[in-house]
């Protein structure tokens, strides 16, 4: 398994693509509007930074995080070849899953995502690209 990108819940998507543009010399790589929000993955050349910025007056996951905590990292993604083998894994380790199954993610990839109580306080997605 191999570090694939950090979820960044944002309310200015354009800004921190300009931004870490200039600091990182990221690019944006893939960009759309994935359900309610509008992504960006920035290639840092040896991972991405998702950048999630919710549309205007969009409800869930990541419109909840910004009214809460504000701005900030939101997940770690691992990538895997095999996301069931993955979720198994978890599974058999004790970890509770969101995401029993793999769903649609964003830029067509495949995800699931481990509930953050069983992993550290850290919310981790499996990506199959
Ligand atoms: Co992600």
């Amino acid at each position: 398994m191999e570090f694939d990108h950090a979820g960044i819940a944002t309310d200015d998507r354009d800004t921190l693509i300009d931004l870490y543009g200039t600091l990182f010399d990221a690019s944006v790589a893939h960009e759309e509007t994935f359900g309610e929000l509008r992504v960006a993955f920035l290639d840092l050349g040896n991972g991405y930074f998702e950048l999630l910025e919710p549309t205007d007056d969009a409800e869930g996951p990541i419109p909840n995080y910004l009214d809460k905590r504000g701005p900030g990292v939101h997940h770690l993604a691992l990538r895997t070849d095999d996301i069931d083998d993955a979720l198994d894994a978890a599974r058999a380790a004790g970890v509770s899953l969101i995401d029993e199954e793999p769903r649609p993610g964003a830029w067509g990839h495949d995800v699931a995502f481990l509930h953050p109580g069983s992993t550290g306080g850290v919310l981790i997605e499996f990506v199959e690209h």
